[in-house]
C-alpha cells in the first residue's frame, strides 16, 4: 500500500488533502497517512488528526491515520511526502504583510519583501527535510505546496539531491475552473496552456473542447468580478486596452505588478483598519478549529472554502494519482524547466503545463514567451534565485540585491531598510544570518 507523509499536518487545509485521498480511493490505494508536525503545532495537529480520522472511518476504507511530532517516522519508506507547512506560522505571516507597508512597499506573502521572508524562512527547513528524505525515503516524491512554491521547489532543485520534487499551487486549477464557470461549461471541456512561474503564470492559450475561446475569455477579464480565480485577491478588471493587447490570460497575483498602486492603496487603507490578510485568515482559522472540534463532523466543512487555497485537495491528488498510475495526462506543475521555456534557464524552476507520468512531470514546450510578458518574468527568475541563494548562504549583500531587484521595491536603500526590519522582525526563524 501507499505511503503518505504530510508535513504541516496540523494546518487547516488537511482536511482539503483527505476529502482528496477519499475521492480518488480507487485510483490511489493509500494505506497510511501520516500527518506530522512541530511542537507548536501540537494542538492543531491533535485537532485537525482527529477529524481526518473521523473523515476516513465514515468513508469505510482502510487508510491508517498515524500523528506524530516525530517526522524521521513519518518519512521512513514514504512514498509520498506533501508538505504544507509555514515556518513561524501566521504571525509570521503578519509581519511580512506589515513591514513593506510601512515603507510604503506592498505587504503581501509570497511577493515583494514577504515573499523573500518567506522564502528566507522556509528554505532551510525543506533543504533537511530533502536530507532526511535521501535517508529515509530516497525513492519518494516531494509534492511542495509551501509557498513561496516556486522559489522553494528552485532551492530543491538547486541546492539538494532530491530530483523527484514537484511544486504545486491551486491559482491554475483554480482559473480553469473560474474560467469553465464563466463560460458556463464542465471543468474537464477547458484547458489552459500555462507558461511562466509560480504566482506569474500566464495562459497563452484556453480552448474549450480545443477550440480557442481566447479572445472570448480576456473580455470577459476586464470586468472586476471576473479578473480574479482566488478569494484572497479582490478582481479588479483589466484596461480593455492593455489585456487585449498583451493577448494573454493573467492569473490573479499580476494584479500586484500590473496595478501596483491601486493594490498597494487597498492593501494601505486594510493595514490602517488594522487587518492584514494573515489577521483575517487567523481569525477563520479559530472558527475553523472550533469546527473540527466537534466530534460529529467528519466531512470538510464548507466554511474552508474561504481560504485563497480552495482546490487545493484535488490538485494534489490528483497530481499524485496521475504520477503513481503513469496517466500522462497533462496538469500544470512547478518543475525543471529544460527548456521548455526559452526564456528561462534550463534548471530554473517553472510552472508549465506538463504531461504527468511515472518519472514526473514532462513539460510542454512553448519556446519564447511573448515578448510583452517576457521581460518580467526573467526579472521575478531572478529574483528568486538570488533571494534561495541569499537563503541557503545568509548573505546578507545577496538579501539586499534581490529585494533591489523585485520590481515592486523602487529603490536599493529602501531594500536594505525593509531588510534590516525584517532580519530583526523574522531572527528565531533565520539561524542561517
Ligand atoms: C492562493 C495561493 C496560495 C496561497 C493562498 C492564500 O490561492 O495559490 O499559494 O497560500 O491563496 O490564501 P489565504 O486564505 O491563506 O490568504
Ligand atoms: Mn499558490
Amino acid at each position: 500500500g501507499i505511503k503518505i507523509a504530510t508535513i504541516g499536518g496540523g494546518s487547516s487545509y488537511t482536511p482539503e488533502l483527505v476529502e482528496g485521498f477519499i475521492k480518488r480511493y480507487s485510483e490511489l490505494p493509500v494505506r497510511e497517512l501520516w500527518l506530522v508536525d512541530v511542537e507548536a503545532g501540537r494542538e492543531k495537529l491533535e485537532i485537525v488528526g482527529q477529524l481526518a480520522k473521523r473523515m476516513i472511518e465514515k468513508s469505510g476504507l482502510p487508510i491508517e491515520v498515524h500523528l506524530t511530532l516525530d517526522r524521521k517516522a513519518a518519512l521512513k519508506d514514504a512514498d509520498f511526502v506533501t508538505t504544507q507547512f509555514r515556518v513561524g506560522l501566521l504571525d509570521a505571516r503578519a509581519k511580512d504583510e506589515r513591514i513593506p507597508m510601512k515603507y510604503g512597499v506592498l505587504g503581501q506573502e509570497t511577493n515583494g519583501p514577504g515573499g523573500l521572508f518567506k522564502g528566507l524562512r522556509t528554505i532551510p527547513v525543506i533543504l533537511d527535510i530533502c536530507h532526511d528524505m535521501e535517508e529515509l525515503c530516497p525513492n519518494a516524491w516531494l509534492i511542495n505546496f509551501t509557498n513561496p512554491a516556486g522559489m522553494v521547489t528552485e532551492a530543491v532543485l538547486r541546492y539538494s539531491n532530491i530530483n523527484k520534487v514537484v511544486g504545486l499551487c491551486n491559482v491554475p486549477i483554480g482559473m480553469e475552473m473560474g474560467i469553465a464557470k464563466l463560460l458556463d461549461v464542465e471543468h474537464s471541456r477547458v484547458r489552459i496552456d500555462f507558461a511562466g512561474l509560480n504566482h506569474m503564470v500566464y495562459g497563452l492559450d484556453v480552448y474549450v473542447d480545443g477550440v480557442s475561446v481566447k479572445d472570448e475569455v480576456i473580455n470577459l477579464l476586464t470586468d472586476p468580478n471576473n479578473s480574479s480565480f482566488v478569494k484572497n485577491i479582490q478582481g479588479q478588471g483589466w484596461e480593455p486596452s492593455f489585456i487585449k493587447a498583451l493577448d494573454v490570460l493573467t492569473c490573479p497575483y499580476h494584479m500586484y505588478y500590473y496595478k501596483t498602486r491601486e493594490m498597494l492603496e487597498k492593501d494601505l487603507k486594510n493595514f490602517e483598519n488594522g487587518e492584514t490578510r494573515a489577521e483575517v485568515v487567523q481569525k477563520l482559522e479559530k472558527d475553523l478549529f472550533e469546527l473540527y472540534k466537534d466530534p460529529n463532523l467528519d466531512i470538510k466543512p464548507p466554511q474552508l472554502e474561504k481560504r485563497g487555497g480552495a482546490y487545493y485537495s484535488d490538485a494534489a491528488v490528483r497530481l499524485i494519482t496521475s504520477i503513481y498510475n503513469d496517466k500522462r495526462d497533462i496538469q500544470p506543475v512547478n518543475t525543471r524547466n529544460n527548456g521548455a521555456i526559452a526564456s528561462l534557464p534550463d534548471d530554473s524552476a517553472v510552472e508549465v503545463s506538463c504531461v504527468i507520468t511515472k518519472e514526473g512531470p514532462k513539460p510542454i514546450s512553448v519556446g519564447d514567451l511573448p515578448v510583452a510578458v517576457r521581460g518580467l518574468v526573467q526579472q521575478i527568475k531572478s529574483f528568486e534565485r538570488v533571494a534561495a541563494e541569499a537563503a541557503v548562504t545568509g548573505d546578507y549583500d545577496k538579501a539586499v540585491l534581490a529585494l533591489t531587484i523585485n520590481p515592486l521595491v523602487a529603490s536599493d536603500k529602501l531594500a536594505k531598510q525593509i531588510v534590516d526590519e525584517m532580519l530583526e522582525a523574522h531572527k528565531e526563524h533565520l539561524p542561517q544570518f
